[in-house]
């Protein structure tokens, strides 16, 4: 969950250590700190508290070093504090470490360290690591070059659990050694520089020519020069990846926040993730998949497992799949598919989706469904990310560096990529009519513009905003593809708000819900399916006959007798409208947050990729 950053080359390092650990914030932070190679040793420099209270630190602007590491917490051991931030070092002070995971076996090694004569001073799982390799190290007689990189593969041996690493040590002046098993990390390559980071939007601005670490990899990193080894130390081959996202994708170009800048980036990542996939009077085209009929029609039953949002970007491909190609489709949570003992084989197509690629649930589904036989499909918006490397297919949206930790042009990115797949897999099975999927392309074409047409509702929902910014239960209700929308809702204002809200199917609000509607209680509603237009509607009225106060966003022409506000979007497709209803439930998240004055971009307790379970 946290981010880590590393430098390696003739510049002085903490400068670029401290602005990347503020581009990687979203990831932790709860605690901040790095330790730079110096001419008297390792520094250490950590605080508990964001990032920026680095700059506050005694010494930090006479460091010199052009070797550093880096690490913005999201503590999962310990409280965050000065004393469980990292780096830690070893008990000689020879060997500085940043983490990123959870070391489940740390209670063991902690316990043959102390029976060995080591000390610890935090209460992290964290800072077992560089004296298990000091261990290692002072248990080897041969004192060649290999001797940090041996001690360093006999830790990773022993560690159990997640962790992406960075290492650098006295011993070893000019490099940085990093190694990954089930976290992220990759290498930036520059000129004469090399950089090391959790993502790669942290970096962009000095590298496009990266190289993804696999899971039990280490890699040794000198300024012009890279090894890459396997937990055995013999060498890898490993590929440059050129990624073609530019430096300013990462940065705000001016808007507050970063959540608004991408839900008004909207227009762009549809447009750019339909891509060439999509062309007037053509077939849809997935240059990455080779699927065909006889392949389809042996697929009885297709999985889309994901989390959160992308969970609820899963339910809209749910109905278009169902719909078009009439192969049933069951959406699940990833933590809870992993341990369900789900029934999968060869026959089923299983979907993962992760903006990320790094979710350590949907990693862990996609291991699992490998292992029943399943076909894996892998939908990411990280070029070179984990579960793209592990699935049998991937396809990515191409949203764009998204780095506001609530998910908004990724999920809508999802969303339609979704509903190529299905009019992809429709074509070849020719289970819909062709007139038809021609009709949905063509709406599909004009989805950009009709997302600019949305965003136009940003000040009227800003105003309605201001009206309820200081509610403390909120309801979402829709119907049909129109409850997806209500959870995607829900869970945005959750996220950002701290707004306890819950999302309804409308027909379940008699079963139970409806108990809690009362005088002046905030109810959003999203009507846009067609067929169930006016049964929401009539659900609507049995909260405001209970006093609800209402907000409705549609795309019909509804009678607005009572409601308090109607939001107008643009008419389409039902299968697509849930791309164009949650603009103004992003909206409104975003506005009520920052009516609270809360940090939109970095809401409490939560990162931006959840690598670990
Ligand atoms: C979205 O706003 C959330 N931050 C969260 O639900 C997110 O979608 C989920 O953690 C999955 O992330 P992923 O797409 O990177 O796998
Ligand atoms: N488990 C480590 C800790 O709690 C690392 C957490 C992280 O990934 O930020 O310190």
């Amino acid at each position: 969950m946290c981010g880590i950053i590393g430098y390696i080359g003739l510049k002085k390092a903490t400068p670029i250590l401290i602005n990347g650990l503020l581009r990687l914030e979203y990831r932790g932070y709860d605690s901040a700190g790095l330790s730079t190679i110096e001419p008297g040793g390792l520094s250490i420099m950590k605080d508990k508290g964001r990032v920026k209270n680095l700059y506050k630190l005694d010494g930090i602007d006479d460091l010199v070093g052009t070797i550093g590491i880096a690490h913005t917490r999201w503590a999962t051991h310990g409280k965050p504090s000065k004393e469980n931030s990292h780096p830690h070092l070893d008990n000689s002070n020879h060997f500085a470490v940043v983490h990123n995971g959870i070391i489940e076996n740390y209670n063991e090694l902690k316990d043959f360290l102390i029976d060995n004569g080591y000390t610890f001073y935090s209460q992290t799982d964290t800072e077992v690591i560089p004296n298990l390799i000091h261990y290692y190290y002072s248990k080897d007689s041969k004192n060649d070059s290999q001797r940090v990189l041996r001690a360093v593969q006999s830790a990773c041996k022993s560690l159990k659990g997640s962790y992406a690493i960075q290492i650098i040590s006295t011993y070893l002046p000019d490099n940085i050694i990093v190694a990954k098993k089930d976290s992220p990390l990759v290498i930036g390559k520059g000129t004469e520089e090399n950089y090391i980071s959790s993502d790669i939007p942290a970096i962009l601005s000095f590298t496009n020519e990266f190289y993804f670490l696999d899971d039990f990899e280490i890699a040794l990193i000198e300024r012009n020069n890279i090894e890459f080894f396997d937990l055995n130390l013999s060498k890898i081959d490993k590929k440059v990846k050129n990624i073609d996202w530019n430096a300013g994708s990462a940065d705000k170009n001016g808007y507050e926040d970063f959540m608004l800048k991408e839900i008004f980036e909207q227009p762009i990542s549809v447009r750019e993730t339909v891509g060439s996939r999509l062309t007037e009077n053509e077939n849809c085209c997935f240059d990455e998949l080779n699927f065909n009929k006889e392949f389809l029609l042996n697929i009885n039953k297709i999985y889309i497992v994901a989390c959160g949002t992308a969970m609820h970007a899963g339910l809209s491909g749910k109905n278009a799949i169902e719909k078009l190609c009439k192969i049933p489709v069951t959406v699940d949570i990833a933590s809870e598919f992993r341990y369900r003992d789900p029934i999968v084989d060869k026959n089923t197509l299983c979907i993962f989706i992760s903006q990320s690629g790094e979710t350590a649930d949907t990693i862990a589904a996609l291991k699992l469904s490998k292992s029943k036989n399943a076909t894996t499909l892998a939908i990411s918006n990280v070029v070179g990310s984990s579960i793209t490397r592990e699935a049998d297919y991937s396809l990515y949206t191409h949203a764009g560096p998204e780095i506001a930790v609530a998910s908004t042009k990724a999920y809508t990115s999802q969303v339609v990529l979704l509903e190529l797949l299905a009019i992809y897999f429709a074509e070849i099975l020719e289970s819909y009519s062709f007139k038809e999927l021609n009709n949905i392309k063509n709406e599909i074409l004009a989805l950009p513009s009709k997302i600019e047409a949305t965003l136009k509702c940003s000040d009227d929902i800003k105003n309605f905003a201001k009206q309820i910014y200081q509610e403390k239960d909120v309801f979402f209700l829709g119907r049909g593809i129109d409850y997806n929308t209500a959870l995607e809702g829900s869970l945005k204002l959750k996220e950002i708000s701290y707004i306890h809200s819950e999302a309804y199917a409308a027909g379940e609000l008699k079963h139970g819900p409806i108990a809690l509607i009362e005088n002046g209680i905030t109810v959003v509603s999203v009507i846009t399916d067609e067929q169930l237009v006016e049964k929401t509607i009539s659900n609507i009225q049995e909260v405001i006959t209970r006093g609800a106060h209402t907000l409705v966003i549609t795309n019909k022409n509804l009678p607005t007798n009572n409601i308090d506000k109607v939001i107008l979007i643009p008419d389409t497709y039902t299968l697509l409208s849930p791309i164009l209803s949650i603009i103004p439930l992003q909206l409104l998240a975003y506005y009520i947050s920052k009516e609270k004055g809360l940090d939109v971009d970095k809401p409490r307790n939560l990162a931006k990729s959840v690598t670990v379970e």
